[in-house]
Formats: C-alpha cells, structure tokens, sequence
C-alpha cells in the first residue's frame, strides 16, 4: 500500500479545469430549472413502449450503437419537423445524442476556435453560454426587447465588430420562448436576421428545445424553414416534453458540419433509451405535447398572478409568455438578486439570478422564476415567500402592495 498521496499535478493536461461538481439541489419551491413536473413524466407509457420495442429488437442492444442515434426515431424527428418545422430533412441528415446540450457542445467544437467571436441574445440560456465559454470563444450579447433580437442591432453590432477584427462567426438564438425571458421572434425578424447573417458570412444555430410548449398564439416559421442553405443548424430536445433525465436531443446541419461535429463524439447514443422514447412517441406525442401544455399553463398564470399580489407597486416588472416553463422577472436597479439567492434557498426559494444569463455581465436586478416543476399552489406559494424574504432583506424601497 502507497503511504504517500501521488502528486498529479505535473500530469494533468492543460485543457483538464479543476471543476466543482455539481450536485441537483432542491429548495422547498424550486423555481432554478427550467425542468418538467416529475407527475408528468409518463412512467407507464414509457415502460410500455419499451417493453415492445426490446421484444421486437431487443436484440440490438447488442451492438455497439450507431453514433447519430437509431433509424426509427431520426425517422420520427423528421416527420415531426415537417409537420411542426415547416422543413424536410433527411433522417440521414439528424444526429440523435445526448441531449441538446452535448448537440449544442459538438456543433460549437465544429465551429468554435478559441478567440472566435460568438454573438447571442443578451440575456441567454447560462448552459450554452457556458458552453461558449469553455471552448474559449469571444462572446458578445445582442440587445433585445419584447420581440426578441432587435435586427438593427444585431447588423450594427456585427458591423462594430467586424471594424474591431473581432468579425463574429455565428449566432446562437433561442427562437421561440427564449430562455430566460420566454419571448419570441417574430417571423419578419427572422427573416431580417436571415438575412443580415447570410451578408456578414455567419452560421446561425437555432435551439428549439421549448418549441412544442406553447398556449397561446401562433409558432413563428423556424429559421431552418427560412434558410435550407446549410447556414442553420437547428437543435432540438427530448427534455422539455418528457424528461431531461432521459438525456436525448438532436440537431440538424448540413452534411458536413455533422460529420465535423461527431467526430467529437466518442460514443453512439443510448439505444435502450431511445428504443422507449421512439415507441412512446410514435404512440402518442402529440396526446403528450397537449396534455403537458394543459397542465404547465395555469402553473404560468398561478406564477403571474402571485408575483402580482406580492411584488405589484415595488417597480418589479416581468414577462409573461405564451408558452415555455419560465418567466423573466426585472427587479428595481438596486436589488442584488444575485446576492439574494443563496438567502432566498435556504429560506426555501430557489431561482437563478440574471448574472448567469448575461453575456456581457450585468443582470444582478433580474432573475428567472421557472413554474413547470412546482404545482399551481407552489407557484403560487413560492412567489409570496420569496416577496416576504425580499422585503425582510430590505430589497424594496416601497412595500409590496403599497
Ligand atoms: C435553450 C436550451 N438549450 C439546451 C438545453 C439543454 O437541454 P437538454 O440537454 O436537456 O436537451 C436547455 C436546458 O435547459 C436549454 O434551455
């Protein structure tokens, strides 16, 4: 037996962070992830479907899985897109891994070199962001408003940029209910943006992962049924309609990219897995789809109508979007949402401050309250206790309510 510990420290390559680990943590209201309500989840139907599909095939579990995921649901995806995407795509043309994360992680390592300059909404999903990060790229926010990316500002930023020598070589965009703050881009705009990036030579990746979360209104044209040129790539998930726990995305490109993109893949994709979720899918996905949005949306309107009652009069504002399972919520300038947090979870409301989200730093008044996980009266619950621990930490200038 060794006596001494053995020193790695000259071992270690130099890519290699020594990272914290993160661990899932609850509080009581758990307002921090944008994850579904674990009633939703549809065990049985799940098993059901598996169980099929391992008498059929089962076999195959045998094989060293094929790296874009199995034929049946590529072939699934790709009617689904047709149908909800306005595109046709080939199922060859489909990678299926690990999530839309690792799809979002392979397509950055295909596109991304260090120093590259990136362009994203200013605030935008803290993953990718991190994501971006890590592969060393220059990241810079672009305004946007209630509609989303505001195009004028988008070409005036590529243009500043561009005169600075740091030309941006891509935009990433969370189209329809972007997260955090749940609006979405209007058509025109993704025409104009099409439009703007095919000028300035830049890629467009498109995350639709909350696509399919939507009460009200109408689902704006994708950017990849605007553009078949080989400029987009769209992204896309399994998490928000069933469960992250199952880990299963997908994105589409252009053959190349693909190509590109796997190369960074060392193992296929969960086939066990993704026998259960094709067959469940194939039996009922739309059945699902609706009856996730019938619960999620009085979750929303119960998150709306609290923060109401307990933050109206303090010169809190927030978004209420038409779908998705997370609302924006801008407190006045001088509250620390992010110092709040930490306080707020051991007094049993946990949320992400607007820090995380901000490319171009910034966002320490904002935060992203997300509804789907907790029920209508935790919601409703959740939001009166974090107001009460807010005024007790001195955060409003005015009372709620006065
Ligand atoms: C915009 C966006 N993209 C990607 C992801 C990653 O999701 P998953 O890897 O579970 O598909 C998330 C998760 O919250 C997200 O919000």
């Amino acid at each position: 037996m060794a006596t001494q510990t053995f020193d790695l420290s000259n071992i270690y390559s130099k890519d290699s962070v020594d990272t914290e680990l993160r661990v899932p943590v609850h509080a009581k209201y758990d307002f921090a992830t944008a994850q579904p309500d674990p009633d939703s989840i549809p065990f049985k139907g799940l098993t059901d479907a598996l169980s099929t599909m391992l008498e059929k095939q089962g076999g195959d579990l045998a094989f060293y899985p094929d790296t874009r995921g199995i034929p049946e649901l590529r072939e699934l995806i790709a009617a689904k897109l047709e149908r909800d995407d306005g595109f046709k795509v080939s199922p060859d043309n489909i990678a299926v891994v690990n999530g839309s994360a690792e799809a979002n992680f392979v397509v950055i390592k295909a596109l991304v070199d260090p120093g590259d300059t990136v362009i994203m909404e200013h605030y935008v999903y803290s993953g990718t962001l991190a994501q971006f990060r890590k592969a060393g790229a220059n990241v810079v926010g672009t305004p946007i408003d209630d509609d989303s990316i505001i195009p004028e500002e988008l070409e005036a930023l590529i243009v500043k940029l561009t005169a600075e020598g740091k030309k941006p070589k891509l935009l990433y965009t969370i189209p329809e209910f972007q997260n955090p703050t749940g609006n979405t881009l209007p058509t025109e705009r993704r025409k104009q943006i099409i439009d703007i990036c095919r000028r300035h030579h830049m890629v467009i990746i498109e995350d639709e992962c909350y696509t399919d979360l939507r009460y009200e209104g109408e689902t704006q044209e994708s950017f990849r049924s605007l553009d078949d040129s080989g400029m987009v790539v769209y992204v896309g998930s399994f998490s928000k309609i069933l469960a992250p726990g199952l880990r299963l995305g997908y994105f589409v490109s252009d053959p190349e990219t693909m190509r590109r993109a796997l190369s960074f893949r060392m193992t296929g994709t969960n086939h066990f897995t993704s026998l259960a979720v094709y067959e469940f899918l194939n039996r009922e996905m739309y059945k699902h789809i609706d009856y996730i949005n019938v619960i999620n949306r009085p979750k929303r309107d119960a998150m709306v109508a609290a923060l109401g009652e307990n933050f109206g009069g303090t010169g809190t504002t927030w978004s209420t979007p038409k779908g998705s399972l997370y609302l924006w919520v801008t407190f006045p300038e001088h509250v620390n949402a992010t110092e709040l947090m930490p306080i707020a979870f051991k007094a049993g409301v946990g949320f992400n401050s607007g820090a995380s989200f901000a490319p171009n730093g910034d966002g320490d008044h904002c935060a992203r309250l997300c509804y789907g996980y907790e029920s209508v009266e935790k919601n409703r619950d959740g939001v009166a206790l974090l107001a009460e621990i807010m005024e007790r930490e001195g955060s409003f200038k005015v009372s709620p309510g006065g």
